[in-house]
């Protein structure tokens, strides 16, 4: 049976918020953390032992705390017996690991959570099967919920991720993509889980249109603020306290935020080496540093970080129709530990 850590996640900087929203729910992410080992399963033995090599490796759960968090929000999740939100949060954290373990692939990422990526440990097809495996089961953990709504909210998030990550294939190598269609992009394959985890909570707890309505836009907010800070990280964050590689991106000519900045405020000289670097994906070694002395030259990252806190006060802002609680309190500082977070 594969079992997760019992320690604690290190604290790092900005993390004091995601600690907090984790506190106030800890006895459900417990819960959802059990369905998680529990539901990952299989005579197989390849599926459990590459599943739990990447749930066990941590990962922040910020997905699931989000329904936890939602579903307790809206009133959900206080009586007796009420545990649909812990099984649709094990749920969401499954989409979310099978977009990782396919994502890996599709990045040719080496490092995830820290460790060696599950691709470059048991190979490609693997992660890629497994990952298929994980989307089933979170399929299967909906059809037990059995509410059509949950299952339209979630079944649509897993096809809007395809949807961003196969937009982002298209757009990269592509200098002329530009912010909006970025912004299409991450809202596909990031944003729209936030969302629909937030949503599912209110959706349980069964709360009126409008308050599902308040839940998604924090959520998608959330998410895309989440994203282009991902974006700016993987060119300026410490490796270390990443868990991924940095560079990432620029290896694989995405055209995210930081990289369509430099580009556009360059001079010729400058977007010749773009156009080498992105387009044509001609790449050496010195190259990562270069790209990073010309985004950080056009304050690229700072402009990046500007953007994510304007998407972060919109998501505070849809919190605005919920009464002050403690829970609400997390969720409004969960938008700013998005801006601050190191990993
Ligand atoms: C990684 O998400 C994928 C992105 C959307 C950038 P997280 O940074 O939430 O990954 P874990 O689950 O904490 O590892
Ligand atoms: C997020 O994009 C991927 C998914 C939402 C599946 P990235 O490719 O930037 O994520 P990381 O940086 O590998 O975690
Ligand atoms: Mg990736
Ligand atoms: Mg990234």
């Amino acid at each position: 049976m594969s079992s997760l850590p019992d320690a604690p996640l290190p604290n790092r900087p900005g993390e004091a918020a995601l600690n907090t929203l984790a506190a106030l729910v800890q006895d459900d992410l417990e819960a959802c953390n059990r369905t998680i080992v529990a539901r990952m399963e299989s005579p197989v033995a390849l599926i459990p032992a590459l599943a739990a090599h990447i749930v066990a490796a941590g990962g922040k759960r910020l997905r699931p705390l989000l329904t936890l968090a939602s579903a307790r929000l809206c009133g959900y999740g206080v009586a007796r017996g009420e545990t649909r939100h812990v099984q649709l949060a094990a749920c969401v954290e499954f989409i979310h690991t099978a977009t990782l373990l396919h994502d890996d692939v599709v990045d040719e990422s080496a490092l995830r959570r820290g460790l060696a990526s599950a691709n470059a440990v048991f190979g490609n097809k693997a992660s890629v099967l497994v990952g298929d495996f994980l989307f089933a089961r979170a399929f299967q953990l909906m059809v037990e919920d059995g509410s059509l709504s949950v299952l339209a909210i979630l079944s649509q998030a897993a096809a809007t991720i395809a949807e961003g990550e196969v937009l982002q294939l298209i757009t990269q190598n592509d200098l002329a993509t530009d912010e909006a269609r970025y912004l299409d992009v991450i809202r596909g394959k990031t944003a729209a889980l936030f969302a629909a985890a937030c949503q599912v909570g209110a959706v349980v707890a069964g709360r009126e249109a409008a308050i599902e309505a308040a839940l998604a836009r924090y959520g998608i907010n959330l998410g895309i603020a989440f994203q282009l800070v991902d974006d700016a990280l993987d060119y300026a964050a410490d490796q270390a306290a990443l868990g991924k590689t940095v560079g990432d991106d620029f290896r694989e000519g995405k055209t995210t935020l930081p990289v369509l900045l430099a580009y556009h405020a360059g001079d010729a000289a400058e977007r010749a080496f773009w156009e080498r670097t992105i387009a044509q994906n001609e790449q050496t070694p010195e190259d990562l540093p270069q790209a990073i002395t010309l985004i950080e030259r056009h304050h690229g990252i700072e402009a990046t970080l500007a953007r994510a806190e304007r998407f972060a006060h919109e998501a505070q802002a849809a919190l605005g129709c919920f009464p002050p609680s403690p829970l609400r309190h997390a969720l409004h500082e969960a938008a700013d530990y998005t801006l601050h977070r190191a990993r």
